[in-house]
């Protein structure tokens, strides 16, 4: 019975510490991303770029971050975006990623 209990409370704070890395990457996006590109990722009018993340694979999304990050993807405005992933660390590009590749 022992063994259940301490399998279950492991089970429950690996799912608690999964949420909240989810919810992380979801306020930081809140905070950083979503005033140009949209709650969820649909505005392509005005600061946006005209870009809609909306839609976009969680892989396609990291590749452009990855890019943007080494100069190796960007459009006429890439500098905005070069500018916003310089102080990001991989570790939350990939974890933002994933989450706008669920808009
Ligand atoms: C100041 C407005 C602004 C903010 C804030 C901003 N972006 Fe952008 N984003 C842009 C613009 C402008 C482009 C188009 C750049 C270009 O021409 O390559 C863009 C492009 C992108 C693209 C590439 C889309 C494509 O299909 O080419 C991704 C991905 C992206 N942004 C993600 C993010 C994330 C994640 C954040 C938050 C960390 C963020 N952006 C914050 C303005 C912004």
């Amino acid at each position: 019975m022992k063994k259940v209990l301490i399998a279950l409370s492991l089970c429950l704070a690996l799912g608690a510490t999964a949420a909240f890395a989810g919810g992380d990457a979801a306020e930081f996006y809140a905070k950083r991303c979503g005033n140009c590109h949209g709650e969820d990722g649909s505005k392509t009018s005005g600061p946006s770029g005209g870009v809609m993340l909306k839609g976009q694979s969680a892989e396609d999304i990291k590749a452009k971050l990855m890019g943007y990050k080494d100069g190796s993807y960007g459009g006429k405005r890439k500098k905005t975006m070069m500018r916003m992933v310089e102080k990001i660390d991989d570790k939350m590009l990939n974890d933002l990623a994933t989450h706008i590749g669920g808009f």
